[in-house]
């Protein structure tokens, strides 16, 4: 299957937008995104990329074919935790269910342990959210727990999964 993940570029805000602006995706990730999600917000969010940490932001646009159809980003840690980062992602509704998420995701991980000092590459998606948890399963990803009433999303209190990988 032909999925890549590479950096952003300004003129994928359209597709990132036409992603995005999905209640179910923002149903399973963290408050603070606009709704609905425009292009400009896309702009917004990748001009704010460009001018992040190179060496603590890793983001990636996920790319089936030519076209973008998601979003990942690997975001490192601060203090006694400097070497662990947390990743999220999204793909596109008319993508689920084709590998693609756990295709990235596994990419993504090869080149932050490859290009980086990190060690340790964390998740934790709502425990509900089983097509997450499948997905980091299949990436190779260990499940460590749960993270009792730790989120309140859409007003109700939720259990959350911890996932990580640690670097061989
Ligand atoms: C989670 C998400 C990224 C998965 O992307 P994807 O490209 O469809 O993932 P994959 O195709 O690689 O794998 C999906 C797996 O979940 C399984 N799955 C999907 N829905 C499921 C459900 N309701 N219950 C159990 N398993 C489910 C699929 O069967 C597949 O597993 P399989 O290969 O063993 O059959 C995508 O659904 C998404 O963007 N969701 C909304 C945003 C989100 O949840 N982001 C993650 C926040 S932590």
């Amino acid at each position: 299957m032909d999925i890549k993940i590479r950096q952003w570029k300004i003129e994928d805000a359209e597709s990132m937008a036409e992603v995005l602006n999905n209640k179910k995706i923002m149903d399973n990730l963290r408050d603070g995104l606009p709704y609905p999600y425009t292009a400009d917000d896309a702009r917004e969010y990748i001009n704010f990329l460009f001018n992040s940490d190179k060496n603590s932001t890793f983001a990636f646009a996920v790319v089936y074919g030519e076209k973008v159809v998601g979003c990942l980003g690997v975001f490192r840690q601060d203090n006694v935790s400097y070497r662990a980062a947390e990743m999220g992602y999204y793909i596109g509704e008319p993508y689920w269910n084709k590998g693609i998420a756990t295709c990235a995701i596994k990419q993504a991980c090869d080149y932050v342990f490859k290009n980086t000092d990190i060690i340790r590459i964390y998740a934790e998606p709502f425990a509900r959210n089983k097509a997450s948890c499948r997905v980091l399963e299949k990436a190779g990803f260990t499940c460590e727990g749960t993270l009792r009433s730790n989120v309140v999303k859409n007003g109700i209190i939720e259990d959350s999964k911890i996932y990580a990988v640690i670097k061989v």
